[in-house]
């Protein structure tokens, strides 16, 4: 088929389409979409739905034979793999049924796959190239960055009054912002990986966690900051969460834990640093053993503020309400000095009444 750089570019975006379905339900993986545009001009569409599962190519080409597919050009959102992991290599089937080009998106940045998938199919006699395409790099930044650092990328939300509170006096919880940007905050959640929490919010607010969208509920892994097991067994996440894991300190009451257990939920002992739990160490464990690459943190201001302080965070949301809470209401923040510093981009959005600051910062 002699097709032209626009087509490409065309179906990868359909393809991203497909891969931004399941972002946010596929970790450790990456989320990816596919496409095969057949010489008859019909289009098999696939993706890859959740760890464990086929990739998107493989849920592609099982819809057909080889005969069937002889001659069609695959469109992917991720370079395929050329490796046994879980699966097969994805290279081995695209070889099997003939195709005569695969176009795709990423350069995977797993050195296990980089280049490789390309260069084996290129030995078979395929065509195999990528397409640049700024959307999809932009898909894929949290895996590029847990490829790399084995830590997950962090955005870490705050929803302020006009007087900089966070909560009501005593920490009451307070509505801050208004509906449209509790709809970003349920699209945030479901797109993220896992939510992370601390026992005071659970304590204070008893959230929910979930993404509750439209007449869908979708549950996502949730972990939560409590030194010394505080939060009530009879929490709503332990009913909400897709899994709960619980970050402790080592000395807290192995009765409490082992109540915890019992539930199902999962209890982490995390070392000390300044008599606190390490936020370091926590961030590891995400990015490391549980193969978190894009984490939600909603929480109150001292873990906003100790992430900040420490460095972890990639991405701050403020959202700020043209309200004030009073003198006797919760302040965010103990100390301001250093905490928005080296900040690199800054975007200013309206939602409603509220506004939505956006900061990110570069590498
Ligand atoms: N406006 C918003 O966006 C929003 C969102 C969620 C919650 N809230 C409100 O926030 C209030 C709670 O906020 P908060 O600031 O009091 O607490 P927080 O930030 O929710 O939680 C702090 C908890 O994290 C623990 N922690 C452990 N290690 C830490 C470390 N290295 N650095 C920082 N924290 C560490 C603290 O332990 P220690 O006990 O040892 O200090 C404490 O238990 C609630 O009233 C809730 O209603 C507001």
């Amino acid at each position: 088929m002699n097709l032209s750089h626009q087509t490409h570019e065309y179906f990868l975006k359909e393809a991203l389409v497909l891969a931004e379905e399941r972002k946010g339900f596929c970790s450790p993986n990456p989320s990816v979409g596919a496409i095969l545009l057949r010489e008859d001009g019909s289009t098999i569409k696939g993706m890859h739905w959740q760890a464990g599962d086929p990739h998107a190519e493989v849920m592609v080409l099982s819809q057909l034979s080889p005969e069937e597919t002889a001659g069609a050009v695959l469109y992917v959102t991720l370079e395929p793999c050329a490796h046994t992991g879980k699966t097969p290599p994805c290279t081995d089937l695209l070889i099997k049924h003939k195709l005569s080009a695969v176009y795709y998106g990423l350069k995977d940045p797993n050195p296990l796959v980089c280049g490789k998938g390309q260069a084996k199919l290129r030995e078979a006699g395929m065509i195999c190239e990528h397409i640049p395409c700024a959307q999809i790099d932009a898909f894929y930044q949290s895996y590029i960055w847990w490829t790399k650092h084995r830590r997950p990328w962090i955005t870490a939300k705050l929803a302020l009054s006009l007087d900089g509170k966070i909560a009501g006096a005593n920490g009451v919880p307070q509505q801050i912002t208004g509906e449209a940007l509790n709809i970003y905050t349920h699209q945030a959640r479901m797109k993220s990986d896992a939510i992370l929490t601390t026992a005071k919010t659970i304590i204070r607010d008893d959230p929910q966690l979930n993404a509750r969208l439209g007449n869908q509920i979708y549950a996502k892994p949730l972990y939560v900051i409590d030194p010394r097991l505080d939060i009530q067994i009879s929490a709503k996440i332990f009913k909400t969460g897709a899994q709960c894991c619980i970050f402790h300190l080592k000395s807290a009451s192995s009765d409490k834990k082992d109540a915890f257990i019992a539930q199902g939920v999962h209890c982490v002992a995390v070392p000390e640093k300044d008599d606190r739990l390490s936020l370091q160490y926590i961030v590891d464990y995400l990015g490391k053993e549980a193969g978190v690459h894009e984490l939600w943190v909603e929480a109150g201001g001292a873990c906003f503020q100790g992430l900040l302080l420490e460095q972890l965070v990639q991405r701050i949301l403020i959202y700020i309400a043209p309200k004030t809470l009073g003198f006797q209401a919760l302040s965010a923040f103990s100390v301001t000095d250093n905490l928005f510093k080296n900040i690199s981009i800054i975007t200013w959005q309206q939602f409603g009444q509220d506004v939505l600051c956006e900061m990110l910062y570069q590498e």
